[in-house]
């Protein structure tokens, strides 16, 4: 066509122009209409979509530049490659109702389905996963789905993600699981999944997380050792019961993510924990492990979140090494710390701590932490605290939660600068004395019963027992004060 132009400029420039126009409703229809019609029949399915997500997807427009669609960037082949809807978790109206049409599975060439945080998305397992086969990543996150997952789910070989973190599935995990191979990330975490985890997730040599946390799975921690990618093991929130697996101790130069909290796990904590070089995030918390924290975990130097809560742990605690924790739960075990650690008093980034009943013997005073900036949560309560917060609650700006129930801590009320980002605070069972400020009329969560606080309550929504047991404090919801 070149020598035409060149010697027939205006001639061809017409013939452009007059093609162009004639070809117009045909150019415009880019994507093929297989697609077409698989994403209109999705959209057809839908009841709701309050927030406009589809507004775009329109017959006779080019479906490749309809709000979440990607089409394959090879000119030669216009077809939808990945679909990717995604609600705004802070928005009520952000959200999509109705079930996943089957007609996707025309969408051959499909190789992501992302439909994330639309929250009213129904229906049993979308089967039309099978029809797809060039599919390799599903997140289907945070919507309804329901029901079984199918026996075969092994046959979605091409599968390197498969989420369904925060649906309803139930139901065992199918066997067939260990035949997706490819896996790197396989996330069922927030469903309502029952049986054992299978063993033969031991095959899934790929994987890099593993969530299956918020399940009700039970049975003990499978063999996890061919897995020696992993970097995420999260099977926190389940029925898992035995103890933690020598077979854990492979994961030692990668993991990063450890979460077997709020299980029913037994015996000791593994020594060789303390060699786990990149942990980040360790959760033992709500389970039964006995005997003492292992000395290793003085190796932790690197540890950002820490929490065994909630065993039967006993003394003595490793004096760690770690230089920022910033989160630190502890409470609840049968420590007898004595004071609060100065691993914990010397981190600069702490933004939470938790040391409830943990035999803190101390004056308040004496803490002294070396930075509060951070500190969002702290609860103390249960120890043999006494002295004033004052001194620190004038240093924590951001501070949200504070626990100190069940100490002998005695201060005024009045005469503390409260921060004024607090909106839970428990003081309930020490000695404090003063009047209730008028500013705490404002928190979400208030209790100073079994106190000598004395006056007049402001005008608050709590109930009586946040104020039962005081010296003389009067007014609703005690009864009125005398004249
Ligand atoms: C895995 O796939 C193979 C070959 O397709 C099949 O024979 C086997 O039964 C599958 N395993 C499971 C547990 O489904
Ligand atoms: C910490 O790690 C070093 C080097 O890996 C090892 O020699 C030492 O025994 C470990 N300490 C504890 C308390 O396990
Ligand atoms: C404060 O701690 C006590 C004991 O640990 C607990 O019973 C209470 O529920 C806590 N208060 C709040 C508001 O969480
Ligand atoms: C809070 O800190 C400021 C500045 O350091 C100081 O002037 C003030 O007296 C303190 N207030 C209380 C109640 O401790
Ligand atoms: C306040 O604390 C007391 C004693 O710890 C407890 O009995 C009561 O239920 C608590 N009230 C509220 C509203 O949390």
């Amino acid at each position: 066509m070149k020598p035409l132009t060149l010697s027939l400029p205006l001639l061809s420039l017409s013939l452009i122009t007059l093609s162009l126009h004639l070809l117009a409703p045909t150019l415009a229809q880019k994507c093929h209409p297989d697609d077409v019609a698989g994403l209109l029949g999705f959209k057809a399915l839908i009841k709701e979509d309050p927030s406009s997500m589809l507004s775009s997807w329109k017959p006779n427009t080019d479906c490749c530049k309809w709000d979440g669609i990607t089409c394959s960037s090879l000119s030669s082949m216009n077809r939808v490659t990945a679909l990717s809807l995604y609600g705004q978790e802070d928005d009520p109206k952000s959200f999509l109702s109705g079930p996943i049409s089957f007609s996707l599975s025309k969408l051959t060439y499909l190789n992501g389905i992302y439909l994330v945080n639309l929250r009213k998305i129904t229906g049993a397992f979308p089967s039309l996963l099978f029809k797809l086969p060039n599919i390799n990543y599903v997140y289907i996150e945070n919507c309804e789905l329901h029901g079984a997952l199918p026996e075969n789910i092994g046959q979605l070989f091409g599968l390197e993600a498969l989420s369904f973190c925060g649906n309803k599935f139930s139901g065992p995990i199918p066997n067939s699981i260990s035949n997706l191979t490819k896996l790197t990330q396989l996330k069922f975490g927030r469903n309502s999944l029952s049986g054992e985890i299978p063993a033969g997730i031991q095959r899934l040599k790929s994987l890099r997380i593993l969530n299956l946390e918020h399940n009700m799975l039970r049975g003990p921690i499978p063999d996890l050792s061919g897995l020696t990618e992993l970097l995420y093991l999260e099977l926190s929130h389940n029925r898992l019961i035995g103890k933690i697996p020598a077979t854990i101790s492979v994961h030692a130069p990668l993991v990063q993510f450890l979460e077997l909290g709020h299980n029913l796990l037994t015996g000791s904590i593994p020594s060789f924990l303390g060699n786990f070089q990149k942990l980040d995030t360790l959760d033992l918390s709500s389970n039964y492990l006995t005997g003492p924290v292992p000395q290793s975990f003085k190796n932790l130097t690197k540890i950002f979140n820490l929490d065994l809560s909630e065993n039967l742990l006993v003394d003595p605690f490793p004096a760690m090494k770690v230089k920022g924790i910033e989160s630190l739960k502890l409470s609840h075990n049968r420590f007898h710390l004595g004071k609060i650690p100065d691993w914990v008093t010397s981190s600069p980034i702490i933004y939470s701590l938790g040391l409830a009943g943990c035999g803190i013997k101390m004056q308040f005073e004496e803490w002294k932490p070396k930075d509060t900036y951070f500190y969002d949560y702290i609860d103390l309560s249960g120890n043999e605290i006494t002295g004033n917060p004052a001194a620190l609650l004038n240093r924590t700006e951001f501070l949200v939660g504070f626990n100190v129930s069940s100490n002998k801590l005695s201060f005024d009320l009045g005469k503390v600068n409260w921060p004024k980002t607090l909106r839970d605070l428990d003081m309930s069972r020490n000695m404090a004395k003063g009047k209730i400020p008028a500013s705490f009329a404002g928190l979400s969560g208030l209790n100073v019963s079994y106190n000598h606080l004395c006056g007049l309550i402001p005008a608050t929504k709590f109930p009586a027992s946040s104020f039962l047991g005081n010296d003389c404090l009067c007014g609703k919801p005690l009864p009125p004060c005398r004249k």
